[in-house]
């Protein structure tokens, strides 16, 4: 299968007013979700998509602090560039923003606080960035309090007939995630956007475009597959939990973008072995170490 979808965004921009004041001087995607950065987890993501260049957007002050701990990707097979969002005006901006990048390519968006781990999800993801056709693609999760977000109804068919931004009576428990492919027309469309209420262009108004045109895909992620967005203390503390059980009990990593790249085939065992380097103290890295003894071919 020939992925149609190369290209993709992580927003890690933001103001993070929920975390302050861990996040008055870090950048929200900086923080610690157990043993590793919170940007890894939504690059693995889009990596497991297999995505391999990448736009990292964030504010003007923190994409430094990115530069360096991510660097030009090359180490990870990847192509990394970065691109400033200067105030945190929504998230259909990225596609403002990365116009360029785009050019004329399907991308995929992820929001640099939200993870997604479980079983089957890269190969349904791979699928997804299979398809040759324009349109978009979003997940949906079921959550237990739906007014919080972008709540979808669907109908029996389990076609998808709305979508609501933070609707006081949800009709659903559907919430969308932080994960949306669209095609080359998203730029267009996303021009055609008015700021809401709270001054913000706002993802649920670009996805209402996409349904009523008949052009939006709503997959619904089942209780296989765990979805959190780390955007709260309750939440963080959460995920650094989930991923330490998940670690310690299955002595695997979760979202480790070298282990991605290696069994992903964008890098070789050399190159792996080259990326452990400087890391080889931490149990990140001894855990990295464990799957060059182990002979693993990608
Ligand atoms: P939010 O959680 O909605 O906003 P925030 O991160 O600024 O946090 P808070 O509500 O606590 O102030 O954003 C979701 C994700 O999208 C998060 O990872 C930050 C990112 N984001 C941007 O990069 N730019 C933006 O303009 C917005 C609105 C969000």
């Amino acid at each position: 299968m020939t992925p149609q979808i190369s290209k993709g965004i992580v927003l890690a921009g933001g103001s993070g007013t929920r975390l302050h004041p861990l996040t008055q001087v870090t950048n929200k995607h900086l923080l610690p979700i157990f043993d590793k950065p919170m940007i890894y987890y939504p690059l693995s993501t889009l990596m497991l998509s297999g995505v391999r260049e990448i736009l990292i957007i964030s504010t003007p002050e923190d994409l430094p602090r990115f530069e360096r701990l991510l660097g030009d990707g090359n180490r990870w097979g990847m192509r990394l560039s970065y691109a400033a969002q200067p105030s945190p005006d929504g998230l259909p901006q990225a596609f403002l923003i990365g116009e360029e990048f785009i050019e004329n390519d399907r991308v995929a968006l992820i929001l640099g606080d939200n993870i997604f781990y479980g079983h089957g999800l890269p190969l349904l993801l791979q699928k997804v960035v299979g398809k040759a056709k324009a349109g978009g693609t979003i997940f949906a999760h079921t959550v237990r309090d739906p007014e919080r977000f972008g709540v979808v109804a669907f109908d029996t068919d389990g076609k998808a007939l709305s979508i609501e931004e933070k609707p006081k009576i949800p009709k659903s428990h559907w919430a969308v995630t932080g994960l949306y492919f669209y095609g080359p027309e998203v730029c267009r469309l996303v021009r055609s956007l008015q700021p809401s209420a709270r001054g913000e262009l706002e993802i649920s108004d670009l996805n209402q475009l996409y349904l009523e045109a008949g052009n939006l895909q709503v997959e619904r992620l089942g209780r296989g597959i765990t979805w959190l967005d780390a955007g709260t203390p309750d939440a963080l503390a959460t995920a650094g939990q989930f991923v330490r059980t998940i670690q310690t009990l299955q002595n695997t990593a979760v979202a480790c973008p070298e282990e991605v790249a290696f069994r992903m085939g964008f890098i070789d065992r050399e190159q792996l072995a080259e990326a452990i380097r400087p890391i080889a103290s931490s149990p990140y890295g001894k855990y990295l170490a464990t799957l060059l003894e182990a002979g693993w071919q990608a």
